[in-house]
Parts: structure tokens; C-alpha cells; sequence
């Protein structure tokens, strides 16, 4: 398929291949179109040897560069992951609909393992928007943690959590948020963006529901075509104008990022 007629198909070349973690890495791209328009949640489908392309969140942002995360999950992510100085890698992007920064008094961005990525776009533009921001971030141990100085330096707090407890506080990232608001850092208007595995935003969401706090969600639902024309990432939201209360939204076009109040979690 050809998507030149809609300006989002390029030529990135790879700038730094950086190890993170055993399984994480992180590839800076150099692309000015996607570095330049691309909107906090949004993501690029890259090509790889595989037939679908795989969809990675935008992470961070710099002049004509950007950079995607990588957790090395199959033959897709872990083509990728080998991507050297000097090759370039055809991508399509910025696609989707992104987190809403606009209106908050304060952000909390709580993320999980790859969901941690496209929250360090937010950060970016929140600071550069003057924006104050919390950070929850959640690994399973610190062996498996990554870039917890750059997260620090671009949070204005930052809470982390482990699942093995050998870092931070002990537990999900719930334990986190529970902190935070337990010693009253979380403020009336703060916006909670969430992205990370689906038990766990379901989780945030709950919290930020019974907190009447905002909070939006990133579904990362698989994608094929990446978008909107062939159905593979629907995922059920809310609509009252329907008679069974519920739509299929596609979450590669009209998300990934969903308002959490919008999202049927089955
Ligand atoms: C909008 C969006 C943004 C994403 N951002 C990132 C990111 O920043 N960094 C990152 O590492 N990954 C991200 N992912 C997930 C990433 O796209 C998949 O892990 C990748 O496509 C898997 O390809 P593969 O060939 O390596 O693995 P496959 O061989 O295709 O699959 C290996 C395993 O990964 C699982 N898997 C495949 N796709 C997904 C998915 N979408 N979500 C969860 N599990 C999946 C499969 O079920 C299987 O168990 C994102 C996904 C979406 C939809
Ligand atoms: S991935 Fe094809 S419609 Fe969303």
C-alpha cells in the first residue's frame, strides 16, 4: 500500500541505536516532518522484514530528530531493535489521536513498561507549555528499569514503582498514585494520562474515577494498516446515540488515547 498521497509515508535514518535495558532499546530517527508534527501519544508504523508494519509511540522530540523506545518482543520489534547508524527505516506517521495537554492545572502521566514512552512526549511539551507535572512510572525490577535520570530530569516529581519492590515503592503503579495522593500532590484539575498494559489502565482509571480526576488512556490495541482502513485495532467506547450504548471506535484513528470514561473494558 501507498500512503505518499497523504504526506506520511518517509525515509527515517537512524541516527543512535541505544541499548536501554536487556529487553529495551531506543532508536533516534531522523525525520523533520514527523519530529515536527507529531502531537503527544501519536505514533509512526515502521517498516520492518515482517509483512505488517509495527506501530511505536513517539517518545521524545529534538529539532529534526525524534525517538522511539523498543521492548524486543518478536521478529518485528527485534528487526528493529538491529536497525545500525546510517540505515534508514520507512515509516509512516505521525498517526492517531493524541493525550489532551490543553486546559489541565497539572498533568500525572502514569505509565508501564512501553506505555512509559509516549508519556516522555508529554513531559517534554507540558514543560515546554509550563505545565507543572507528577510522573508515576511502574517496572517490574530495577534490573528491568530504563532511563530513570532522564524521566527524573523531565518530570517535576517523579514516583517509581517495582513489582519485585527493589525499587521504589513496592507494588503496581496503584501503590504509587495511592502516595501521591495520600500526601495531597495530586491537585483539584489535575489530568491523569495513562498508557501501559490494559489491566493496569483499567486500574488508573478506576482511580481516577473515584477521584473525579480526568484521565485518559492509550489503547495499543494490535494495528495493522495503522490508518483506519482495515478494522484490526477496534476496540468497544461508549456512545450513548446508539441503541446498545456502544460503538467500535478504531483505536489507531480515533485513538489510541481515549478519555477513560469512554472505554468499555471487556
Ligand atoms: C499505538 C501503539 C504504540 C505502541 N508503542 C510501542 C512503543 O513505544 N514501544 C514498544 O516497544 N512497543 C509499542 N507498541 C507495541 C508494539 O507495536 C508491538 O509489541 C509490536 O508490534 C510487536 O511486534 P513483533 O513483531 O516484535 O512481535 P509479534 O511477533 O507480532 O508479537 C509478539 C508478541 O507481542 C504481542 N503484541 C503484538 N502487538 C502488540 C501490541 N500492540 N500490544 C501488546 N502486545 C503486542 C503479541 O501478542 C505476541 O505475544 C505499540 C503498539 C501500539 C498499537
Ligand atoms: S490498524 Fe487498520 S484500521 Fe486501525
Amino acid at each position: 500500500m501507498h500512503y505518499n498521497g497523504q504526506g506520511l509515508e518517509h525515509e527515517a535514518e537512524v541516527v543512535n541505536n541505544q541499548q536501554l535495558s536487556p529487553r529495551y532499546c531506543r532508536l533516534t530517527l531522523r525525520c523533520s516532518s514527523v519530529a515536527e508534527a507529531a502531537k503527544p501519544g501519536q505514533f509512526v508504523n515502521l517498516l520492518s522484514g515482517q509483512y505488517l508494519r509495527r506501530p511505536l509511540a513517539v517518545a521524545t522530540v529534538d529539532d529534526d530528530l525524534f525517538t522511539v523506545g523498543i521492548e524486543i518482543k518478536g521478529e518485528g520489534t527485534r528487526e528493529l531493535s538491529r536497525l545500525a547508524p546510517g540505515e534508514t527505516v520507512n515509516i509512516l506517521g505521525p498517526l492517531g489521536h493524541g493525550y489532551t495537554l490543553e486546559g489541565a492545572e497539572q498533568l500525572l502521566v502514569v505509565g508501564g513498561g512501553t506505555g512509559i514512552f509516549p508519556l516522555q512526549h508529554v513531559l517534554q511539551k507540558a514543560r515546554a507549555a509550563g505545565v507543572p507535572t507528577l510522573a508515576c512510572f511502574g517496572f517490574r525490577s530495577r534490573q528491568e528499569s530504563f532511563l530513570l535520570d532522564e524521566l527524573e530530569e523531565q518530570s517535576d516529581e517523579l514516583v517509581v514503582t517495582s513489582d519485585l519492590g527493589d525499587l521504589g515503592i513496592s507494588g503496581t503503579v496503584l501503590r504509587g498514585l495511592e502516595a501521591l495522593w495520600d500526601s495531597g500532590r495530586i491537585r483539584t484539575g489535575c489530568r491523569i494520562l495513562c498508557c501501559g498494559p490494559k489491566p493496569m489502565m483499567r486500574s488508573v482509571a478506576a482511580f481516577a474515577a473515584g477521584r473525579e480526576l480526568a484521565c485518559e488512556v492509550s489503547l495499543e490495541e494490535h494495528m495493522a494498516c495503522g490508518v483506519g482502513l482495515c478494522l484490526t485495532c477496534v476496540c468497544k467506547t461508549r456512545n450513548p446515540e446508539t441503541e446498545a450504548g456502544y460503538r467500535y471506535s478504531r483505536s489507531c484513528l480515533e485513538g489510541p488515547v481515549f478519555a477513560a470514561t469512554d472505554v468499555i473494558w471487556d
